[in-house]
C-alpha cells in the first residue's frame, strides 16, 4: 500500500470527533467517508472534517469502495455488530474500546477478521503513548528493581441524566466497561498476563456499577490494584514500584506529558513524554502504519491481549453482579 490509507468513520458522537481531529494530524492518511443513523448528522461531520462522502447508514459506509479501514466510535453493546458488518463489507477495523460487551461477542468478531484475513485492533490508545513506552524503558532497566506493584485509577463524576449510555445498562453503562479498562489495560501491559481478579462495586440506582475496585494478581509475580469511578474525580494515576523505588505517570495516565522516577535515596527525576496532536495520533499512526505493512493485528495491542481483557471484565462483572442485555 503506497497510497494515503483511507479512514471510514462510523458514528459521529464525541469519541469519533477526537478521532477525526486525531486523522487530520496523522500522515499518509486520508478520512475518505464517515457514516451515520442520520444523513444530517453524516454530512455535518464530514463537513467538518472534509470527508468527501457521507452516508446516512452503517451499511452504506461499510460497503463502501473507497474505504480501507473504519474506525467505530458507536457505544459499546453496538461494536460486535459495528464490527462484523465492516468485515463482512471486507473492511479492516479498529474498534473502540472496551472491544465488544461482553468475551462472547469478542471471540465471534475476532474469529471473522481472522477468517477474512483483515486487520482488526482495539483503539485501546493508552498503549501506544510516549509515557507508557517511557515507563517501560524505565522499568526495563531495573532501575526501580524488580517492578512488584502497580497502581493506577481512572475516575471522573459522570453525567446525572439516566439515559446518558454511561448510566443506562442498555447501551452497556458503568464505570469499569468506560474506564476499568484503562488501568486493567495498563497494568497488564506493565506486570503481564493476569493470573486472578477480584472485584467489589457499589451500584448505581440505575443498576450499573458507580464504581469498582479490583486487584490483579499477575502470572510472571506482582500484583495491580486498580479502581474506577463515576462519581468521584479521583487522581487518574499510575505508579510502577518495585523494591529500589517507583515510576509514576504525572498526570492522567493516558495522557501524561512526564514521568517521574523515585528512587529509594530520596533522589528525584522528570523525563518529559510529549505526545503528538490529541493524544489518538498515536493509536492512528499504528494502525495505519499495520494497514501499510500488510500486518492482521498490532504487536502493542494484539487480539489475544484484548481477548484476555474482555475475559477479565466478564469475571468482574460476574463478581460485582453486572449484568448486560447482551449477555442474555
Ligand atoms: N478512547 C477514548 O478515549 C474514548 C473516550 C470516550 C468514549 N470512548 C468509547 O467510544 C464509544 C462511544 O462513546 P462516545 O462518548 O463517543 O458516545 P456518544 O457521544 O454517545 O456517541 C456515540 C455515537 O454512536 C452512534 N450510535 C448508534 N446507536 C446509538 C444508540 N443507540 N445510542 C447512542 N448512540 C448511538 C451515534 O452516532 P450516529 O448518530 O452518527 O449514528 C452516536 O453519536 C464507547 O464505546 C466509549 O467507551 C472512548
Amino acid at each position: 500500500m503506497t497510497q494515503a490509507v483511507r479512514w471510514g468513520i462510523l458514528g459521529t458522537g464525541r469519541i469519533a470527533h477526537a478521532f477525526a481531529t486525531a486523522l487530520m494530524d496523522t500522515p499518509g492518511t486520508v478520512l475518505a467517508a464517515v457514516g451515520s443513523r442520520s444523513v444530517e448528522s453524516a454530512r455535518r461531520f464530514g463537513a467538518e472534517f472534509g470527508a468527501p462522502a457521507a452516508y446516512g447508514s452503517y451499511q452504506a459506509l461499510c460497503d463502501a469502495p473507497e474505504v480501507d479501514i473504519i474506525y467505530i466510535g458507536t457505544p459499546h453493546p453496538l461494536h460486535a455488530d459495528n464490527a462484523s458488518m465492516a468485515l463482512e463489507g471486507g473492511k479492516a477495523v479498529l474498534c473502540e474500546k472496551p472491544f465488544t460487551i461482553n468475551l462472547r461477542e469478542a471471540e465471534q468478531v475476532v474469529a471473522l477478521a481472522r477468517a477474512k484475513k483483515l486487520f482488526l485492533m482495539e483503539a485501546m490508545w493508552t498503549r501506544y503513548m510516549p509515557a507508557l513506552a517511557e515507563v517501560r524503558r524505565i522499568v526495563a532497566s531495573g532501575e526501580i528493581g524488580q517492578p512488584r506493584q502497580v497502581l493506577a485509577d481512572f475516575g471522573f463524576a459522570g453525567p446525572a441524566d439516566p439515559a446518558h449510555r454511561l448510566n443506562d445498562p442498555a447501551l452497556g453503562g458503568g464505570a469499569l466497561l468506560d474506564l476499568g479498562i484503562y488501568p486493567l489495560s495498563i497494568a497488564s501491559a506493565i506486570l503481564g498476563p493476569v493470573k486472578s481478579v477480584q472485584a467489589q462495586a457499589e451500584m448505581s440506582a440505575s443498576g450499573v456499577d458507580a464504581q469498582t475496585g479490583f486487584t490483579l494478581l499477575h502470572e510472571g509475580g506482582g500484583m495491580s490494584v486498580c479502581s474506577c469511578s463515576l462519581v468521584a474525580r479521583t487522581p487518574g494515576e499510575l505508579t510502577v514500584s518495585g523494591a529500589l523505588g517507583r515510576v509514576r505517570m504525572d498526570a492522567m495516565f493516558h495522557c501524561s506529558p512526564s514521568v517521574t522516577v523515585t528512587l529509594a535515596d530520596g533522589t528525584a527525576r522528570t523525563v518529559a513524554t510529549p505526545y503528538l496532536g490529541n493524544g489518538y495520533v498515536h493509536e492512528a499512526l499504528e494502525a495505519t502504519r499495520c494497514m501499510r505493512e500488510g500486518l492482521l493485528e498490532s504487536p502493542g495491542m494484539t487480539l489475544d491481549d484484548t481477548l484476555a481483557l474482555m475475559r477479565l471484565l466478564d469475571t468482574m462483572r460476574g463478581q460485582i453482579g453486572l449484568h448486560y442485555p447482551a449477555d442474555a
